[in-house]
């Protein structure tokens, strides 16, 4: 990534971190009854090295559509909340069963399995009680950033595909389930990402379906790289145990197709989306930029 670009990408990843730390100390104030261990917990699970990858699409589109970033803060909150979540979640020995995440022994390992569970739901809801609290979002697109953030994290998006990435281990799924499991999994979240950064533009109606399909490319191609780099990068790279979708029997890309045609089929899903992006009439030098890091990620 170019350095100009690259120095957008940190203000993005501090400002979320700001927020999310200035969030947790109020919490502390105002809840002086919730146990300090369940605050402790949830701070270590969400204020991390996570990449920030969410919000930073939250606040590019959002930018590039001339919207204050005051505005997109609670958004950008939220989504790297729920993100955590499906992370803390997704470590316990019940679902993938590892124990490294984002560099650091995962939520479970660190405290128990009882307190990840609760930090995990306790994540979910204040991704929720944040949008519905701000000060600065109007109530029409309140309710629309929960509508999409519920959609995107529910049944129909990440824990429904969570449910089939579980029943598909030690399967050969058609390649088209993969691709739904995908799309669910993970595009849904990366996906709402970029509606819920643009949906207070007045342009909105007329740039979603674009927005969409962008969204359905990135994260499908965010996902197959992620699997990708489960079998080509290291664990001290990954900041997570590498092999665990091998040990697992997880169905993957690489699995289904082959490392390299997996690969190719990748570096397809982001041509695709910048051409996708050419379609839209706003700058998205950004977005490009993110696009290209998407797929060039080493973790
Ligand atoms: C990991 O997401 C889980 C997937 C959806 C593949 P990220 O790679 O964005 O993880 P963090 O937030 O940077 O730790
Ligand atoms: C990520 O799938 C999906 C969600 C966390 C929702 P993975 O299980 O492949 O993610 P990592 O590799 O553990 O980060
Ligand atoms: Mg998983
Ligand atoms: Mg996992
Ligand atoms: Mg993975």
């Amino acid at each position: 990534m170019e350095p100009l670009l690259q120095i957008q990408l940190q203000t993005y990843q501090n400002r979320v971190n700001q927020a999310l730390e200035t969030l947790f100390k109020q919490i502390g104030e105002q809840q002086p009854n919730t146990p300090s261990r369940l605050i402790e917990a949830i701070q270590y699970a969400t204020l991390n090295s996570g990449k920030r990858l969410r919000p930073a699409l939250i606040y590019a589109i959002g930018e590039a559509l001339r919207i204050p970033l005051s505005h997109l803060d609670a958004a950008a909150c939220a989504i790297e909340l729920m993100h955590s979540y499906s992370l803390v979640h997704d470590d316990l020995p019940a679902m993938d069963n590892d124990e490294l995440r984002r560099g650091q022994p995962t939520c479970h390992i660190q405290y128990d399995e009882a307190t990840a569970i609760l930090v995990g739901d306790a994540q979910q809801t204040l991704a929720f009680q944040i949008l519905s609290e701000d000060p600065y979002v109007n109530d029409t697109h309140k309710i629309q950033l929960i509508k999409q953030l519920s959609q995107a994290s529910g049944l129909g998006g990440m824990i429904g595909g969570q449910m089939i990435d579980i029943q598909s281990e030690g399967l050969l799924p058609e390649l088209s389930n993969l691709k739904t499991m995908h799309l669910m999994k993970t595009g849904a979240l990366i996906k709402a990402a970029l509606l819920m950064g643009a949906c207070q533009s007045q342009e909105y109606d007329k740039l979603t379906d674009h927005i969409t399909s962008f969204g359905n490319a990135i994260g499908l191609a965010f996902q197959v790289q992620d699997d990708i780099l489960d079998i080509e990068s290291d664990t001290q790279t990954l900041g997570k145990p590498q092999g665990s979708d091998l040990q697992a029997n997880k169905s993957t890309y690489p699995k289904l197709l082959g490392l390299e045609p997996a690969k190719k089929y990748r570096d397809e899903l982001m041509k695709d989306a910048l051409k996708t992006l050419q379609k839209l009439d706003f700058n998205t030098t950004f977005l490009e930029s993110l696009t290209h890091y998407i797929v060039q990620r080493k973790h």
